[in-house]
């Protein structure tokens, strides 16, 4: 009935909410993400509109770019809290990191270096966007058996991705976060396509903003009103249990 009354007065229904994003780049300056508080603050100010309440944020660590480390983003994330709640923002807000996987990061794994994780030691990471890592396989069985459960950023994105690679991921215990943004065709139709088939074969296991400036956060809204969002928050997501 209550379908036939919105379809008869032409309201939609609203969009389920995650309570909490783990995808983001919002410590000012220290990546690709967003250059000055004020921005954060934007960007969090729609993450908020969206229905979230807690964000972990997740700066890149990459060996060649940024010069980053899990102390210097720790770091940088302590002196930006006081700032966020002097600007009376009361949100749960956390740090983790996106971890690009590398010769230099599986060295790290081998030596059972200690990585920023978050909740019951989940760890977000990237791969090479074009060919799979050789090591890939070898960093996941790394990670697992030290403890540590392995999240993929945007699997949709990789162009060696297939939905029997998802399978298989899956298989050795790391989750798969798709970005939002890729159910709106932000990264192109082939990425938008894999997103869509991931979320129906039921192997999304979460879902992130990637927000790393104010215009992926505007997109948002757009994305909550997709059939594929409104899918995909029907799964079991990581999103509801931190
Ligand atoms: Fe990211």
């Amino acid at each position: 009935m209550a379908n036939l009354f919105s379809f008869l007065t032409g309201s939609k229904k609203a969009a389920r909410p995650l309570p909490a994003d783990f995808h983001s780049h919002l410590i000012p300056g220290i990546d690709d993400g967003v250059p000055t508080a004020e921005e954060a603050f934007r960007v969090i100010d729609r993450l908020l509109e969206r229905g979230y309440t807690k964000l972990i944020t997740t700066p890149h660590i990459m060996t060649d770019y940024f010069g980053n480390t899990s102390s210097s983003v720790t770091e940088a994330y302590q002196a930006f809290l006081p700032v966020l709640r002097e600007a009376g923002y009361d949100l749960s807000f956390d740090i983790a990191a996106e971890y690009y996987l590398d010769e230099n990061l599986y060295q790290q794994a081998l030596r059972k270096e200690k990585f920023l994780t978050f909740g019951d030691r989940y760890l977000l990471f990237e791969t090479n966007p074009i060919s799979e890592p050789m090591m890939l396989k070898e960093f996941i069985f790394q990670l697992t058996t030290q403890g540590y459960k392995p999240i993929i950023a945007h699997p949709e994105r990789y162009q060696f991705m297939t939905p029997e690679k998802a399978q298989d991921l899956r298989d050795r215990g790391v989750l798969l976060q798709l970005n939002m943004l890729s159910l709106i065709g932000y990264y192109g139709p082939p990425i938008q396509k894999l997103a869509v088939k991931l979320i129906d074969s039921g192997m999304v296991d979460a879902l992130g903003s990637d927000c790393h400036h104010i215009d992926h956060a505007k997109l948002l809204e757009k994305v909550q009103a997709t059939s594929a969002y409104s899918r995909a928050v029907e799964l079991p997501l990581l999103n509801y249990r931190l």
